[in-house]
């Protein structure tokens, strides 16, 4: 099976008429012979979004809880996605771990209830500024790693996709070079296949994100270990997104 994904991450971005017109406009250019495409709007457009997907979009949500259900207002648990038939979950995205306070224990036990729910993980994770400068990225990298996934079996294991997001390229206009992602994705490939062995680390797919756009997409999926990406602004508009998506083989 093809490792190639496109994947969209709206964040707190469009109403609901927005979403709507988006989901629309990319249905209307996706034939099915591309890449697989996966969007991830706001949680409330979820339900309202699903019909529309149709087959060659699927569902992702951007966060969920470690709890399949009780008393922690405001939160979506994976119980729930499921029970919507929302097939992936992002986990880790630097946003949440910055702002609230995500760290590698708790993104394990958030990976752990979409697994327990069927729900395909895409695990973020990616060094700040100062650790690349400091020359640590590896290391940190292969911490949020070993810390968040390293404990699912394999069986588990194959249904995570993985999304290196260097911090400092995020919604910053600054793309790592194709080189730099080449580099970490290798090195990110080599602890798959050390940790699972090298038909795990065959199969396993691993996005790039940060500021990639439709100039510097093929570039990057031209990578040998970068499979396709993980996208923020230039997912939100339809020409964009498609033109990214048609990039990746
Ligand atoms: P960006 O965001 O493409 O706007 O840099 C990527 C992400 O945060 O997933």
């Amino acid at each position: 099976m093809s490792r190639k994904v496109v994947a969209g991450n709206w964040k707190m971005n469009l109403s609901l008429q927005s979403a709507q017109q988006l989901v629309a406009d990319l249905q209307a250019s996706l034939d099915g012979a591309h890449c697989k495409v996966i969007i991830a709007p706001p949680a409330c457009y979820l339900g309202s979004l699903i019909d529309a997907c149709g087959e060659h979009i699927s569902l992702a949500a951007q966060n969920c809880h470690d709890k399949q259900e009780g008393a922690y207002t405001g939160e979506v648990s994976a119980m729930m996605l499921e029970s919507m038939g929302v097939a992936y979950c992002l986990v880790g995205h630097s946003e949440r771990r910055e702002y609230f306070c995500e760290g590698n224990a708790w993104l394990a036990e958030k990976i752990n209830a979409l697994i327990a729910k069927g729900i395909h993980p895409i695990y973020c994770f990616g060094e700040q500024l100062d650790e690349r400068k400091s020359n640590r990225h590896f290391e940190v990298v292969e911490q949020q790693i070993r810390e968040g996934l390293f404990h699912l079996a394999d069986a588990d294991f194959s249904n995570v996709i993985l999304a290196y997001e260097p911090v400092w390229a995020i919604g910053t206009g600054e793309t790592a070079t194709s080189e730099q992602a080449q580099e970490m994705h290798a090195f990110i490939r080599n602890l798959v296949q050390k940790q699972y062995g090298q038909a795990m680390a065959d199969r396993t797919t691993i996005l790039y994100g940060g500021s990639c756009k439709p100039s510097n997409a093929e570039e990057l999926f031209a990578q040998p270990d970068v499979d396709g990406g993980l996208i923020g602004g230039a997912a939100l508009q339809a020409s964009d997104f498609i033109q990214i998506i048609r990039s990746n083989g």
